[in-house]
């Protein structure tokens, strides 16, 4: 099978596993694990922020930087098909008492005029006070689109001069950093929160982290216990975390290469490819001009040994590159999935 449905399928590498068998742990609820000290440290440190929380999931991270910088019954504003919204079971709610304001987005971004308009009167009596913009960079929805810098670096600028916080769910924020050319630090220091994700792109098994200042990493880890988050010898995970920062941020923009050769050798054989969406390592194929359900089309390609996933777009399927996709299985993958799906035009080779 050709894994090809998301970044999170990724087996840990045999040097990984070394290191989590080498890992040195103590009680990470008494912050006594040097394994994930020196995870949190190094993580912060690329962030552009001043510290960071070890925690298991994204998701988590996520919803402890929503907790913090709110008070229930504040607005969230956040873009339609972000994950913060759509797939965290209605966290914001849940954990933060928080109401959400969707706005439409554009490949995952917003405009600072979108934010400008959607505020609440900060005077008013009646209306919920507006507080909080998340955005989310790679975006996954919209086929793992990546923001600009200066569009980035506007939208925030309007959220400081409306007095908002700004979170960002940067679960893929170093395939975002590669894809714009900077480092990671030079996007992350402009939020208040950011959330990094390890079992992506990074190949860990399990974690994430959440970076901010001194005093907010200070409220979320009370969070983290409050979410029944903090754990004890978690060096034996955040192990992989460090080997990860060491061994697989440096090849992320494989995969986005990898990614770019699918997508070009699919287009190539006659199937309907957005090329200049393809920023990262997400390739985002149409069905709808196959005359196929995104289902039927999920289960033919299965079949033949290639595995895609659905998004949010009523006819759109998804592949993503990751450590465990070789140049081979792109190669095959160009061939296959174009038969599987009925469409008989020659692929050009590698390189034209
Ligand atoms: C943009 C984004 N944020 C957060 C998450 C949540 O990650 P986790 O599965 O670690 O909770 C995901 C997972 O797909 C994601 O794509």
């Amino acid at each position: 099978m050709i894994e090809l449905r998301s970044d999170t399928l990724t087996q840990p590498t045999p040097g990984m596993r070394q290191a989590i068998a080498n890992a040195v742990v103590g009680d990470e609820q008494k912050r006594e694990d040097p394994t994930v000290l020196e995870l949190e440290r190094r993580a912060a440190e690329l962030l552009g922020q001043e510290e960071s929380v070890f925690l298991p999931t994204a998701t988590m991270a996520n919803q402890i930087a929503l907790r913090i910088l709110t008070e229930p019954g504040d607005v969230l504003i956040a873009e339609e098909h972000s994950h913060v919204l759509i797939a965290e079971q209605g966290g914001p709610a849940a954990h933060s008492g928080l109401f959400t304001r969707p706005l439409p987005g554009f490949a995952g971004r917003l405009a600072p005029e979108q934010i400008r308009a959607a505020m609440t009167d900060p005077r008013s009596g009646h209306e919920p006070v507006t507080k909080l913009v998340s955005l989310e960079n790679s975006h996954n929805s919209s086929g793992g689109r990546v923001w600009p810098l200066d569009e980035l670096g506007a939208v925030v600028e309007t959220c400081r001069a409306l007095e908002l916080r700004v979170h960002l769910d940067g679960a893929r924020v170093l395939n975002a950093a590669v894809a714009v050319g900077v480092p990671a630090a030079e996007i992350g220091r402009r939020f208040d929160t950011v959330t990094l994700c390890l079992s992506k792109g990074l190949g860990c098994p399990v974690g994430a982290v959440v970076a901010g200042s001194e005093e907010l990493m200070r409220k979320a880890r009370r969070a983290k216990h409050l979410f029944g988050g903090a754990m004890r010898q978690a060096g034996i995970v955040a192990a992989a975390g460090v080997y990860a920062l060491d061994h697989h941020a440096g090849r992320l923009a494989e995969d986005h290469r990898r990614a770019r050769r699918l997508a070009e050798g699919l287009a190539a054989a006659g199937l309907s490819i957005e090329l200049d969406a393809v920023e990262t390592n997400f390739v985002q194929l149409d069905v709808a001009p196959l005359e196929l359900t995104k289902a039927d089309a999920l289960e033919r390609l299965k079949q033949a040994g290639v595995g895609l996933s659905g998004t949010v777009h009523p006819t759109r399927l998804r592949a993503v590159t990751h450590l465990d996709v070789t140049d081979e299985d792109v190669e095959r993958a160009i061939e296959l999935i174009p038969s599987a799906l009925g469409v008989t035009r020659t692929a050009v080779p590698a390189g034209r």
